[in-house]
């Protein structure tokens, strides 16, 4: 197994980061763009592994689409106008491609086959196949459609409603995403407030959809026009560098043009009831994503519990979170983020095990984690497991261990945050 050496054992951090691209909007922005009439162009466009399997997705329904570093043109078709795919759609490690794309192809008449990686074989897709199924789509995969390979003949599809029964803005997305396409109103009513990026980009695209607190409603039958979407930084990918400010000694880091969707702002909330010193400056509040700068000093921290809805708000941030708890003072406790088990990895199970060979005092739950603060980081090896967060979030802890720190598949890191480590470089 390849491993690298990581960054050990660093006594101050400084500088100034534009963080690149929101994962979650620029996926949408690919699709929300091949999907309008005309030509859209998206900036900051993050050019990880994720987004480049959805452009490859779209290039293969007939979409052309041109991508010039962080810019994109799209050549919308409209939704009536994608063609069936000549290839297998190879969605690489991105859940959010598939799930998505699974409501776009339920609206369509033709034949589509999908497949990922061996991560994306493992995660459940009945949570969006059973409610497409029940619009109309035929869909059929390994195990009753949970498992990829998945294929889908779609078309003539009736609006639901349905009640999701997992706080998952995939699944939202999905079903919104036939929804337009399907005869009638389509109504979800989550359980508790999950990322609101689709629903922003139905608006930005000039569609409609009515959100009313947790019942989101779209009329199906619409048509979107092209538009320009700024993609802003990613707060997850923020997160890391928010984490290693606060606890690495003697240390600043600004981060600039950061995704503020409140949707996405659990970890702020959570840091600063941690006691962080985080300010947040130049807010553009008035964006169709909200943005601004963040800026985070070295900090005393205290422990704290996390539950309840702020959960999804912060969902993809738990394993850098958990690395952070190491280092407040007494007990953190997270609870209800059982979703963690079918991520990119079970991360409840990876970022227990390979925290704790790192010296940290931390105890899996069957619904989290808590650890117990404030403990000394040490060295050892370990592995992403192929998750890029868990890569990158062994690489901030590493920073703080005076021996050395080995990292096996440290590769999975550019999945969302390619430029990670020369971003890491830049501040010590
Ligand atoms: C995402 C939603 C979340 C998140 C994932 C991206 C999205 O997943 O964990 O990284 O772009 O909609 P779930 O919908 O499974 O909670």
């Amino acid at each position: 197994m390849k491993s690298v050496k990581l960054v050990n054992n660093i006594k101050n951090l400084s500088g100034t980061l534009t963080i690149p691209g929101d994962k979650s909007i620029s996926h949408r922005s690919v699709m929300f763009g091949a999907l309008a009439e005309g030509t859209t162009t998206v900036t900051n466009f993050l050019s990880g592994e994720d987004c480049l399997s959805t452009i490859s997705c779209f290039r293969k329904l007939g979409v052309e689409i041109k991508q010039e570093d962080e810019t994109l043109i799209i050549h919308g078709k409209g939704f009536k106008g994608l063609v069936e795919p000549g290839e297998i759609l190879d969605v690489g490690n991105s859940g959010t491609t598939i799930r998505l794309m699974l409501g776009i192809l339920s609206g369509q008449s033709f034949f589509s086959t999908l497949v990922g990686d061996s991560s994306i074989a493992k995660r459940p897709m009945t949570r969006v196949t059973i409610p497409l199924k029940s619009m109309g789509a035929s869909i059929d995969g390994r195990n009753n459609g949970e498992f990829t390979p998945i294929s889908v003949r779609g078309g003539s599809l009736k609006g639901i409603t349905y009640e999701l029964p997992v706080a998952s803005a995939q699944v939202k997305s999905a079903i919104l995403l036939a929804g337009l396409q399907a005869e009638g109103e389509t109504v979800i009513i989550e359980p508790s407030k999950t990322r609101d990026h689709t629903e922003r980009m139905i608006k930005q695209f000039g569609g409609e959809v009515e959100v009313d607190n947790l019942t989101i409603t779209v009329k199906g039958g619409q048509a979107f026009k092209a538009t320009d979407v700024q993609v802003p930084g990613d707060i997850s990918s923020a997160a890391f560098f928010l984490v290693a400010g606060a606890i690495v000694e003697d240390s600043e880091i600004t981060l600039k043009n950061v995704g503020l969707n409140p949707s996405r702002t659990g970890i702020i909330d959570v840091m600063l009831s941690m006691g962080a010193e985080l300010t947040i400056s130049n807010e553009h509040p008035e964006a169709f994503e909200p943005m601004g700068d963040l800026t985070i000093k070295t900090s005393n921290l205290k422990g704290t519990t996390i539950e309840g809805d702020i959960i999804p708000r912060l969902i993809d941030e738990i394993p850098v979170i958990a690395l952070l708890a190491t280092q407040a003072e007494g007990v953190t406790v997270i609870k209800d983020a059982e979703e963690l088990k079918v991520k990119e990895t079970n991360r409840i199970d990876t970022v227990v095990n390979e925290l704790k060979k790192l010296g940290a005092n931390i105890e899996a739950t069957s619904d989290g984690m808590i650890i117990y603060g404030k403990t000394p980081l040490t060295g050892g090896t370990v592995s992403s497991h192929g998750d890029h967060r868990i890569g990158m979030m062994l690489a901030v802890a590493a920073l703080l261990s005076d021996k050395e720190v080995f990292l096996e598949n440290g590769e999975a890191i550019s999945v969302s945050y390619p430029s990670f480590f020369s971003h890491l470089d830049s501040l010590i």
